[in-house]
């Protein structure tokens, strides 16, 4: 099989209807502009996550769903094949949590969470969001879709891996509330072999500690649709929603036990 020169793929979240697939596919032209364009692969997924936290359809910044006491708290995380993680928990008032987690990324540290993880933001000079930038907002849960789940990213630029992640969490859920997101190895991760992003309940995804062991099984050169259809069965349609976008050097995967708006561009050498 011959090797891709870059493959990114990005989705919507569990739950996305698939009509949203325009907004999905906008967030990977950007991707791949940035690749073109000589951005780091970390940037790279940065880039396509924003996109998709601007877009209100999505479930993570300006789409965010709020809690329970109203108030809209995220979570995001970005990890590349050189070893660099970045994470950001319980954050609230920045557009584009995605670029706060990268930020993290070029410290000592891989989590900051709430308060501290804002000042750290504000210092870095990320751009704030207000409560009435966001469509859904207000503790009447009845206007915005509460079955969509987390926006992701992942792509390889012909040497490197990175995957990202960026969330509203779960709308009415306890204030505090962290899911898969922040975790590394539970929502994403990135080797040398490829990268993996996840999007559904939160929860769930965490005990299954799912993207490391979907990774494990690229690694030991297991298919991108055979991980797929794998990972996929260790969640139950019913209960659990549950998608994945992955990609090694040579192909990819993405699916869901949802509706998942969700988009894929490669290229070979
Ligand atoms: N998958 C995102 C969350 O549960 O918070």
């Amino acid at each position: 099989m011959s090797e891709k020169k870059y493959i990114l793929l990005t989705h919507g979240g569990a739950g996305s209807k698939n009509e949203y697939q325009d907004g999905a596919r906008k967030a990977a032209d950007t991707g791949i502009q940035a690749i073109n364009s000589g951005a780091s692969v970390m940037d790279v997924v940065c880039q396509a996550v924003a996109v998709l936290e601007n877009d209100s359809r999505f479930n993570a910044g300006v789409g965010s769903h709020p809690r329970a006491d109203g108030s809209v708290e995220m979570d995001a995380a970005v990890m590349d094949s050189l070893g660099n993680f970045g994470a950001v928990a319980v954050i609230e008032g920045f557009k584009n949590p995605i670029h706060v987690a990268n930020a993290v990324t070029r410290t000592q540290y891989k989590v900051l969470a709430g308060q501290g993880a804002a000042t750290f933001a504000q210092k870095a000079g990320l751009e704030t969001m207000t409560k009435d930038q966001i469509p859904g907002t207000g503790t009447d849960f009845s206007t915005t879709d509460s079955s969509t789940d987390t926006v992701g990213c992942v792509a390889f630029d012909g040497t490197n891996f990175a995957a990202g992640l960026s969330t509203g969490g779960i709308k009415g859920a306890i204030p505090g509330r962290v899911g898969d997101v922040p975790l590394i190895g539970c929502g994403l991760y990135a080797g040398t072999a490829g990268a993996v992003a996840a999007t559904g309940d939160g929860e769930t995804i965490a005990m299954h500690m799912t993207a490391i062991r979907a990774y494990q099984m690229l690694e030991r050169g297991d298919a991108p649709q055979k991980v797929l259809d794998e990972v996929i069965s260790w969640f139950h349609p019913e209960d659990d929603a549950f998608g994945l976008i992955l990609i090694n050097r040579n192909g990819y995967a993405g699916g869901c036990n949802r509706s998942m708006a969700w988009a894929a561009v490669s290229e070979e050498k």
